[in-house]
């Protein structure tokens, strides 16, 4: 039987307080509404169709190529004004699954259940007991000697005090049978207390109808929470995180507090890895095995070998870190960056589209861009490659077993040769023959006997 995915979007989010649509608000690193087609994308074969509105234009660009496809609702006359304009694209025979665009944390599950509740010929509603259900569309119900039936959804708005005391709410996703959607939505009236077309006046029509109205539940809170404000994204930010925090720690990953972790993208690991407090992982991150994370690291898309540590303060992003490197505190790594096995980066060193082989070291304070450094070289403290004429960036190659002293300036296009020396404090531009000595800096001149100036006395004024 035929499924349609309807996402409601089109709304304007207004206590988010910002310019950006509500739904490409960012959770763990994706939009909202990405969270959502991700999970849609799991459910058999559908069609999807996000109803836009507010800021429509960048919404529609954040859904271009996901499969889903964007029907316009303008102005926003309310849920079941959103359904009726893309009502005329849904397959006649078949099954509706509405869900909202600001409710990123649904469950496959949950929703594949909502769509086979329905099963073309009931109304399913997702429903949920909530403490507090300030706001909520409430699950009105027959007394319990009638069973319990569902009678309706009253809004909060709308609801008198006794109706206010229900807990059971409606999360705001549904699946109807879609012939009958169309002919409800079509009859919807606005005379209510927010003077809009309320989806959930259906209810009492399939009622009336004589159509079973069952409820679902969804197997926890956090899957039908919706963002409408920054403190309740950041809420679900927390339960997300501390959901992938739990999962890495029981594939083995010691995490020094999973409160304080962050991961926004995949992270892979291997055995016995640890992450200290307050790291932030982005893209997609693969850690071997025995890795160690010091605190405060951020890491985006990086493969970080066996073996390797990461010393605190670290940013590394599309980076390789070869087996027992060690990174380190204050080292940033930056794209195109490929550390070979045991290689040593240390505190204030930066390096850019360069592969440092087995053994090489740069421990302190300097730069490696688009060089080639062999095995075993040691990169003096202060020293770098310039690697920018002010229009083109040129190599630096860098032979095995060199050794270049502190604060030198390797000039690129340049060509060190193996075992070869260069002096602490040269400026280098020309290449060099291996097990040569270069030594390119003013010569030291000492004078002896030379007498320091001194302070000539002041005349006495007038
Ligand atoms: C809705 C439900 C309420 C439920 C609650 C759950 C109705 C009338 N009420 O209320 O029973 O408890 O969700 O969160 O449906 N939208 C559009 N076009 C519109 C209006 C809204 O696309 O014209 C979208 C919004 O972007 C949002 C969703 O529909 O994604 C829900 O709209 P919202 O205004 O938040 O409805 P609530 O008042 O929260
Ligand atoms: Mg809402």
């Amino acid at each position: 039987m035929a499924l349609d995915i309807v996402i409601m979007a089109a709304g304007k989010g207004t206590r988010m307080k910002s310019s950006l649509p509500k739904v490409l608000h960012r959770l763990a690193g994706r939009p909202l509404l990405a969270h959502v087609l991700t999970t849609t994308a799991r459910l058999g074969e559908h069609h999807c169709w996000v109803i836009t509105g507010h800021g429509a234009e960048a919404v529609e660009s954040a859904i271009a190529g996901t499969g889903a496809l964007a029907v316009r609702q303008i102005p926003q006359l309310g849920t079941g004004h959103a359904i009726a304009q893309v009502a005329p694209k849904l397959a006649e025979n078949g099954t509706t699954l509405i869900l909202n665009g600001d409710v990123p944390l649904i469950e496959a599950g949950t929703a594949q259940a909502l769509a086979e509740a329905c099963g073309g010929q009931h109304l399913a509603l997702l429903t949920i007991k909530l403490d507090d259900a300030t706001g909520y569309g409430r699950i009105l119900r027959s007394g319990d000697a009638d069973g319990g039936r569902v009678l309706g959804i009253v809004e909060h708005k709308d609801a008198t005090a006794a109706q206010r005391e229900i807990t059971e709410v409606y999360t705001g996703m549904m699946a109807a049978p879609t012939a009958l959607l169309k002919r409800w939505v079509a009859a919807l009236n606005n005379q209510n207390a927010q003077g809009e077309y309320y989806l959930t006046d259906i209810v009492a029509m399939a009622v009336a109808d004589g159509v079973p109205v069952v409820a679902t539940h969804a197997h926890d809170d956090t899957e039908v929470l919706g963002v409408n404000s920054p403190l309740q994204l950041a809420d679900l930010e927390r339960r997300l995180q501390r959901r992938q925090a739990e999962a890495l720690m029981e594939a083995g990953v010691r995490l020094a507090d999973p409160a304080r972790f962050d991961l926004r993208g995949t992270l892979a690991t291997g055995r016995d890895v640890e992450i200290d407090i307050s790291c932030v992982f982005e893209g997609a991150v693969t850690l071997g095995d025995e890795v160690r994370i010091g605190a405060h690291c951020v890491i985006r898309d990086a493969v970080i070998a066996t073996g390797a540590v990461i010393y605190p303060f670290s940013h590394i992003e599309g980076a390789q870190v070869g087996a027992g490197a060690l990174v380190g505190p204050f080292a940033r790594l930056r794209p195109g960056a490929e550390l070979g096995q045991d290689v040593h980066i240390g505190n204030f060193v930066e390096v850019k589209n360069s592969t440092l082989a087995k053994g090489a070291k740069a421990n302190h304070l300097a730069y490696l861009g688009d060089a080639t450094v062999g095995e075993r070289v040691n990169f003096g403290a202060g020293s770098i490659t310039a690697n920018y004429d002010g229009a083109n960036k040129h190599r630096t190659v860098i032979g095995d077993d060199v050794h270049i002293g502190s604060n030198c300036v390797l000039i690129a296009p340049l060509n060190i040769g193996d075992g070869g020396t260069v002096g602490g404090g040269s400026t280098v531009s020309k290449n060099t023959a291996p097990g040569e000595l270069t030594v390119a800096r003013g010569k030291q001149v000492s004078i002896t006997g030379w007498k320091r100036p001194v302070k000539a006395a002041k005349t006495a004024k007038g």
